[in-house]
């Protein structure tokens, strides 16, 4: 992980983290349940690792597991105790995770695998994995099936987290892991034309850009905004899809 800019993206999120909690959607049921279905037995233990303001462990939560959140952004963290009372939260890393070997059952990371140093933190995750538990990297991307939708997101996607599912790159590949199976959902997210800019505005790219570059590519997308017949008046559903991962925790022989 020795590239700057990324370094600093990687980091950005608290300075926003209220804006983040407000505008950054949450993860569909059938997509978290999917991914909890790769683990053999029955799951109880979970990890939201990079678990920032909570978005997904409150999907976690919901299903009646005994979540635990890591995540090193305090600002973050502060958000995630605020929805999340009842999830333990913990200062930590992908590559330093605080907790025991083998002591959970399935490792979540929501718009978040694509910030770690991913073979140190998998051999990472491999630990606190007990065997049969599973890792799901999830992802919400603007779903380009839609052609506005498409010429939207082409206005802020800067190619990072979209390294998976673009085709661009394969998964990765790791000794502890079986090899990672993926599955789509549909999903939306409820959206003015002036909070899908907010929701846009909490983007690392953007949260570190100078204040003139920034201020102009948030111009861009509101200019787009007004003037696409599905977006310029009142409220509208913004499709996304989700993007799940999963890899097996390897069982010794
Ligand atoms: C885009 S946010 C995703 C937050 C949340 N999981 C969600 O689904 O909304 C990425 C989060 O990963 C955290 N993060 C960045 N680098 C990390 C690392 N190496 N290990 C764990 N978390 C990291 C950031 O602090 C941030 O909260």
């Amino acid at each position: 992980m020795s590239d700057p800019t990324h370094a600093r993206r990687a980091s950005s999120f608290g300075s926003q983290a209220a804006a983040y909690a407000e505008h950054r959607p949450d993860y569909p049921r059938e997509a978290i349940e999917w991914g909890l279905s790769g683990v053999t037995g029955t799951p109880r233990r979970v990890l939201d690792l990079g678990a920032g303001t909570g978005k997904l462990t409150l999907g976690l939560v919901a299903l009646g597991l005994d979540v635990t959140a890591v995540e090193p952004d305090p600002e973050m963290r502060a958000e995630l105790a605020k929805v999340t009372p009842t999830a333990t939260s913990l200062d930590g890393q992908a590559e330093r995770i605080p907790l025991a070997d083998a002591s959970v059952d399935a490792v979540f990371a929501g718009q978040a695998f694509h910030w770690f140093d991913v073979q140190p933190s998998m051999t990472e995750i491999g630990r606190v994995l007990r065997p049969g538990g599973v890792l799901v990297p999830m992802w919400n991307y603007e779903d380009d099936s839609v052609p506005w939708v498409a010429e939207f997101s082409k206005l802020g996607r800067t190619g990072v987290s979209r390294a998976w599912t673009d085709g661009g790159q394969q998964p990765a590949t790791h000794p502890l892991f079986e090899p990672f199976e993926s599955r789509t959902f549909p999903h939306a997210q409820r959206r003015t034309a002036e909070s899908l800019v907010e929701t846009i505005a909490t983007h690392s790219h953007l949260i570190i850009a100078e204040p003139a570059d920034r201020a102009a590519a948030l111009a861009e997308i509101r200019g787009f905004l007004a003037s696409n017949p599905h977006t310029a008046a009142g409220e509208f559903d913004l499709p996304l899809r989700t993007w799940v991962f999963r890899a097996r925790r390897i069982q010794p022989c």
